[in-house]
């Protein structure tokens, strides 16, 4: 069993031979302060086993067994596996963790440089789940079995025994190696507006690379399909700006790859699938897929938005939770999921999955999205957890991207920004006009960034796009969150005060941010004041920007302040999404829905002609002359 544990691991061609138990890592280790994390810190679970040594405690009689060996034989690229194992010195602390590569190893981990050590052993395991989880027998008879799901992502799996819990690893057995029938198949599409409205872009991730396979998408309406060539992308290690995402976290995020799909007609029912055409002459495909082409902007017809942040992901076979960190992702997914043909386009602002430099992650958020963002464009934002790195250029010099620094983010992903590493577009859907911000770059007037939000703003025809909305991570506008409120602000530093102009002069209806787990609206308020009293129903001219927080996608709850400030309208510490459904140019409908059961806790209606937003509101016009 040892010999082949050391076969496995690799090890055994430096250490093993003949030494049966001795000082070599593997990872996992330990989580500094276990129980010290926020409410909204933002912990990657396997960021719980860092890299410490670990020891072999290899027991001839133990073993794991994983069934069946070759999985998606009809296509599927996720599969659940049945784990049976045995271990004759069990203990409630015991854990299984599920690796791929199968042969998790020491020589592909390379240290950042030659005085650090550990890690010597550089591989996290993609998931986790304690031995006697649904196995109340286990603490004393070692024996029990394990359902885990599996996704796609491009290599093969081994499932290893642990004892000594998280904080002394002791590795017992690993199991034999599963795989998918075609670990390269191209999967987990995601939909994207391009930069102009009749284009529409679709991302996905294989394992073929340019010089093995030919990227392109096969889509049709009616008749003869086109095929549009794809671009890819690659990431490499080095490409990472620290740890977890240089060293424990590392997994090669495979090929990306992204076709542009033009002259798209108006709301027409498109179907698609991938393909990759091989040296051989053989294609792979991927199943096929259908969407519905972007509406031509200012055009009138039924449009239905999705906004959310920080909603994260979760394993529907229960593991990696210890922490109950982002226990409403799932929820949130499947009531988009169950309502999708009621829903246009989504804007999931910042805060995606919280990988933090454990690159696995990314595969399952893709996997956990894909009937959405495969069948509606999926927009995304940039958030703390994908971009910020200490000296990177973010905004913020903290450690929340865990040294991805947005690289994953922006390349797993398409945005029609000018330049995907500064986050910032717009994107026109029919009657909105999306003016979407990086927090995570300085936005303060005099930068890039400012000129883009005026531009962006400005350059709507309110006309024929009468309902203008500003997006951005974290709250630049008003926020009740105890955290906020800890600080002053009620706001990110320097958020408003550099933004309200703009927003009143541009008579912005409706600004919406993440970041505060929670969901909170205001009153019309300019400049901390209510310009009208908060209501469901506003008619007639713009009075001031209405400011809604929507960071309840899934990741652990927020709290708020119990300061009751003269803005703050409606509160919920809940997991949830706003539903924005634009009738016509005269009516916008903004409903707050909980995950739970997908019902409306929260709504407001804008009702107003056009001749209304050409009339002023304070500070939203500039002086006019009495001369004839
Ligand atoms: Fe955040």
């Amino acid at each position: 069993m040892l010999s082949s544990l050391c076969k496995l691991l690799l090890i055994g061609r430096r250490f093993c031979g003949g030494i049966m138990v001795f000082y070599m890592l593997i990872l996992l280790g330990i989580i500094s302060n276990l129980f010290s994390f926020g409410a909204s810190s933002g912990e990657q679970p396997l960021s719980r086993i860092a890299i410490h040594k670990a020891t072999f405690a290899i027991h001839g009689s133990a073993y794991v067994k994983a069934s069946p060996n070759v999985l998606g034989l009809k296509g599927e690229n996720k599969e659940w596996v049945t784990l049976e194992y045995s271990h004759p010195d069990p203990s409630s602390d015991d854990w299984i963790g599920v690796f791929s590569p199968a042969n998790f190893s020491s020589s592909v981990c390379e240290p950042e440089n030659e005085r650090v050590y550990p890690p010597t052993l550089c591989t996290s395991p993609i998931k986790f789940q304690y031995a006697n989880y649904k196995n109340n027998a286990y603490n004393k008879t070692g024996k029990g079995s394990l359902k885990l799901q599996l996704i796609n992502q491009r290599d093969d799996f081994s499932f290893a025994l642990f004892s000594g819990g998280f904080s002394n690893p002791k590795l017992v057995a690993v199991s034999n190696a599963v795989i998918f029938a075609n670990p390269k198949a191209p999967v987990y599409p995601r939909l994207a507006q391009g930069k102009s409205w009749n284009e529409m872009t679709v991302t996905w991730t294989s394992g073929y690379n340019i010089d093995e396979a030919i990227p392109f998408v096969e889509w049709f309406a009616q008749g003869t399909p086109i095929r549009s060539p794809a671009g890819t992308l690659t990431i490499s290690r080095s490409s990472m700006c620290g740890a977890p995402a240089r060293t424990v976290g590392w997994r090669d995020p495979g090929y990306i790859h992204t076709s542009f799909l033009k002259d798209l007609w108006p709301n027409l029912k498109y179907t698609y699938r991938l393909g990759h055409k091989l040296s051989n002459g053989s294609y792979v495909w991927s199943r096929l897929y259908s969407f519905r082409a972007s509406p031509y902007p200012g055009q009138e017809s039924l449009q239905r938005v999705v906004i959310f942040g920080d909603m994260g992901k979760a394993e529907a076979d229960g593991s990696n939770e210890y922490n109950n960190f982002q226990p409403g992702s799932l929820n949130t997914t499947d009531q988009l999921v169950k309502d999708l043909k009621n829903i246009d386009i989504v804007l999931h602002i910042g805060d995606l999955c919280y990988a933090n430099g454990y690159l696995s992650q990314w595969d399952q958020f893709t996997a956990q999205i894909e009937p959405i963002a495969s069948t509606v464009p999926y927009m995304v934002g940039s958030g703390n957890h994908e971009r910020d790195w200490p000296g990177t250029g973010s905004f913020y010099g903290n450690k929340d991207s865990g040294g991805e620094c947005g690289v994953l983010a922006e390349t797993m992903f398409y945005v029609p920004a000018e330049n995907r590493a500064k986050f910032w577009y717009k994107t026109d859907y029919g009657m909105f006009r999306f003016c979407v911000a990086d927090t995570e770059h300085d936005w303060r007037p005099g930068t890039e960034q400012y000129k883009f939000i005026e531009h962006c703003l400005a350059s709507v025809d309110r006309q024929k796009q009468p309902w203008l909305i500003f997006l951005a991570h974290r709250v630049l506008g008003y926020s009740s969150d105890y955290s906020y409120s800890v600080e002053g602000s009620f706001q990110e530093p320097m958020g408003r005060e550099s933004l309200q102009e703009l927003w009143q002069k541009y008579k912005v209806d409706i600004a919406l941010y993440g970041h505060a787990h929670n969901y909170e609206r205001t009153c019309p308020v300019y400049q901390n004041s209510c310009v009208r009293n908060a209501s469901n129903l506003y008619t007639g001219p713009f009075a001031a920007t209405t400011h809604v927080v929507v960071g309840g996608g899934g990741a652990a709850l927020s709290y708020f302040t119990t300061l009751r400030t003269k803005w703050s309208h409606f509160q919920d510490v809940d997991y949830g999404f706003v539903k924005l459904t634009a009738f016509n140019h005269s009516t916008l409908l903004l409903e707050y829905k909980k995950s739970s059961d997908g019902k409306v806790y929260d709504h407001f209606t804008i009702s107003r002609d056009y001749r209304d937003i050409l009339a002023c509101a304070f500070d939203s016009c500039a002086r006019t002359t009495l001369a004839t």
